[in-house]
């Protein structure tokens, strides 16, 4: 599709020869005489490039001095200069001023292709740029929700956000605790560095170990090269850890050095590193338990335990599930390059009522997974398969049972259910079931599930 150019050339000749050039590339032209008529024009009509002979007409508004005008109002418009062959001290104060590339006359034809493309294709780059920032930025905004609960929650994120401090994220199983590590980590000072996820429990403990503080050649088998660790890396910026209430006590107690004094060891190392990390840590367990069973160090407790933020359950903030649908039917339909999609009333209503055990990943998987499989327009209750619960079977064995003990029964049966169906594959099963794998394997082991 071609592009509206608007040309400030005083020599006719010169100015037909580029606007036939220019047409024969596709593109709509206007040209202007001066410019004050150039400006004036730019006031009504949005050109998608600019092309301005140096010597205009009237001494007071030459092309730098339009130039000048055009950078303060329109600072996207891609703008090339004109000038005649041998006056390269012109071009080059327009440069400076801003302009995009610069012509000499009399042009050359191929020449002209080229600063054309090359001019277009910057000023598109710079749109994407700008599109995909801002859908970046809208992805963060989703976080500001309808919930007083949560957004007591946001309000307190962006707060800790200025500073350095080191924060905890509480909260369930798929309730956010990952994007508000990133939200905070954006709206923090230190957004243009990194930031650096380390899952506690995705590596066996030495693993993690030389993950988080790096090692030094020969330091373990294997260790051939020196290797910086995650906590090096991300100098600076922020690390996220992930899963923190898995980690084990004797990294707890390394991870603990560190969080006192900023320094470590690599492993194998002799020298102590100093770096400058903003520490975020998240679980989805009860850490407070965890120290008074003994499992997680109370020390390390009480240096993470600085501002704690803690993500409520869906159930607990169901005036947020019209909104959070409406964000994943778009989403999901844009991806699946269908039509916005319509949720009926009734099936709404069964999504409000849902307990969603799984949070927002359950929601999210769920919608997901309607979008994909519908070809009509209206989402329907019958298009969603959330899991029941079985209330009614075993009423009798149930009623004996102490509460905790039939909600474990329930967790229990749901899951073996869910293995059943995914012939085991537990990847699939947490799929299924709206939750991480590393957190089904935990409750599987947990709730002793052969
Ligand atoms: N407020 C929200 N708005 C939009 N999407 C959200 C929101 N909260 C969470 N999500 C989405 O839900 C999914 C689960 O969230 P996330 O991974 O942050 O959960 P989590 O608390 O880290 O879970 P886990 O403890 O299992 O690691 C993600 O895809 C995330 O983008
Ligand atoms: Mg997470």
């Amino acid at each position: 599709m071609g592009t509206l150019v608007l040309v400030v050339e005083d020599d006719a000749d010169i100015a037909t020869v580029l606007r036939d050039r220019l047409q024969a590339m596709g593109h709509e032209v206007k040209t202007v005489g001066d410019g004050k008529t150039a400006l004036d024009a730019l006031q009504r009509v949005t050109p998608g490039l600019l092309f301005l002979d140096i010597h205009l007409p009237d001494p007071k508004l030459n092309g730098i001095e339009v130039l000048k005008w055009v950078r303060k109002e329109w600072p996207d418009l891609p703008a090339i200069v004109m000038t005649a062959f041998g006056s390269i001290p012109l071009a080059v104060e327009a440069m400076k001023e801003g302009a995009t590339d610069f012509i000499t006359k009399p042009f050359d034809p191929d020449y002209l292709n080229i600063v054309i493309g090359k001019s277009l294709e910057r000023s598109a780059l710079k749109r994407e740029v700008t599109a995909l920032r801002s859908e970046l930025e809208s992805r963060f905004d989703m976080l500001v929700a309808a919930s007083p609960k949560m957004s007591a929650v946001i309000e307190s994120a962006k707060k800790v956000a200025q500073s350095d401090s080191t924060v905890l994220l509480l909260g369930e199983s798929g309730t956010g605790k990952d994007l508000l590590a990133r939200a905070i980590h954006n709206w923090s000072a230190r957004r243009g560095r990194l930031f650096m996820p380390v899952n506690c429990v995705a590596l066996s403990e030495e693993l993690l170990e030389s993950e988080l503080f790096g090692h030094e050649k020969g330091a373990f088998t294997g260790a051939s090269t020196q290797k910086r660790g995650k906590l090096e890396v991300a100098d600076g910026g922020t690390v996220f850890l992930d899963e923190i209430g898995d980690m084990k006590p004797g990294l707890q107690a390394k991870l603990l050095r560190f969080l006192q004094n900023r320094e470590f060891d690599r492993v194998g190392g002799t020298r102590s590193i100093r770096v400058d990390v903003r520490v975020i840590a998240a679980t989805n367990r009860d850490l407070l338990q965890a120290v008074k069973a003994g499992a997680f160090r109370e020390d390390l407790f009480f240096r993470l335990n600085v501002v704690t933020l803690t993500l409520p359950p869906l159930r607990e903030r169901t005036e947020e599930i019209p909104d959070l649908v409406e964000f994943f039917l778009k989403k999901y339909c844009r991806e699946a390059k269908k039509p916005l999609m319509q949720i009926s009333p009734q099936a709404m209503k069964m999504l409000t009522a849902y307990s969603w055990p799984g949070n927002i990943r359950e929601l999210q998987n769920a919608i997901e997974r309607a979008v994909v499989l519908k070809t009509g327009d209206t989402l329907k209750p019958e298009d969603f398969s959330l899991q029941p619960m079985d209330l009614s079977s075993n009423r009798a064995e149930q009623m004996g049972r102490p509460f905790h003990r039939a909600v474990e029964h329930h967790k229990r049966e749901i899951i073996r259910r869910a293995l059943a169906r995914a012939s085991g594959n537990q990847t699939k099963a947490a799929e299924c079931l709206g939750l991480q794998r590393t957190y089904l394997a935990r409750l599987i082991k947990q709730l002793d599930i052969k």
